[in-house]
């Protein structure tokens, strides 16, 4: 039996049915959460459940659930799955109204929904690298809310992966903004860059955590904005994300970065990385 959260209860998957004019059904009105599971414990989940809180405030939502609960709720239910390696999804829409643009009344509760996923970290990847394709960011200007609205994210992804690519590497105009799902960062003469956590980008919590990783360990850390010219002349390009962690970027529409292989910076920034989900979650399996 798989266990799901619908509304705070915790149900049988198959008992679990969503109305048919649910407002993140029919517009994608909610947003959402990925968070990463090692050891059956969730990593940076109060991070997460911030951002959480934050991207439903700028959608007009409230979270009827203070962070301690949503902490518990999902903690029961990785353990009800016996989740070990994997992650957490869970989004919650404006809730079930007749088919209208507009917000539904105020009193209208939104539909809060959890679900486990097993998944193994991506380690063959983060040893040899990821191939990504430069592609113009065609997404709206509020990038920084975690919309159920990944329209944009998903054909860009689309078109990566058809063109044999693990990401798409998003521009607007000259300036690189980040990945269909990752954030983007590039090493230069040993300092990290990467886009400001502005309106255009998804502040992301790996790439927060690499921040302060940096800040801790004397490597320098910088956000700025850097052209694609930037990128592809940098000595390394990294992406980021929950699911996809310190991810070398070795090849990006067809030229090789750092010669196509993972640079030294990257590979510390990996083990650093490792370091804090065994501190945070216990001891890997594998340590990249
Ligand atoms: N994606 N930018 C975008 C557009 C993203 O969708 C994501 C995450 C990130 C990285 O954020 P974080 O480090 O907090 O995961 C940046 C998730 C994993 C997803 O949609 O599956």
């Amino acid at each position: 039996m798989e266990t799901v959260i619908l509304n705070g209860e915790l149900i049988d998957r198959k008992d679990a049915s969503i109305d048919v004019e649910d407002r993140g059904y029919q517009f994608g009105d909610g947003i959402y959460e990925v968070i990463r599971v090692y050891n059956g414990k969730m990593f940076t989940a109060a991070e997460h459940l911030e951002r959480f809180q934050r991207s439903a405030e700028n959608i007009g939502m409230k979270v009827s659930y203070s962070i301690g609960e949503l902490t518990a709720l999902l903690q029961q239910l990785v353990e009800k799955n016996s989740l070990e390696l994997g992650i957490v999804y869970m989004q919650m829409s404006r809730g079930i109204s007749p088919r209208n643009h507009a917000f539904p009344a105020a009193e209208t509760k939104p539909t809060l929904v959890a679900y486990t996923r097993e998944m193994a970290r991506p380690e063959k990847n983060m040893q040899s690298g990821v191939k990504a394709m430069l592609m113009e960011d065609i997404r709206w200007l509020r990038c920084d809310i975690k919309s159920l609205n990944l329209l944009g994210n998903l054909l860009a992804k689309q078109k990566a992966v058809e063109a044999g690519c693990f990401e798409a590497i998003q521009h607007r105009g000259e300036t690189v903004t980040e990945g269909s799902s990752s954030n983007i960062l590039i090493v230069k003469e040993g300092k990290v860059l990467t886009h400001p956590a502005d309106n255009l980008i998804l502040n992301g919590i790996t790439r927060k955590q690499l921040e302060q990783i940096c800040v801790n360990n004397n490597i320098p850390f910088e956000e700025c904005t850097f052209t694609i010219d930037e990128m592809l002349h940098a000595d390394e390009v990294i992406m980021t994300s929950t699911t996809s962690e310190v991810m070398p970027v070795c090849e990006i529409d067809g030229k090789g970065v750092n010669k196509g292989v993972p640079g030294s910076v990257t590979q510390r920034l990996q083990k650093l990385f490792t370091a804090e989900i065994e501190k945070q979650c216990g001891e890997l399996v594998y340590s990249v």
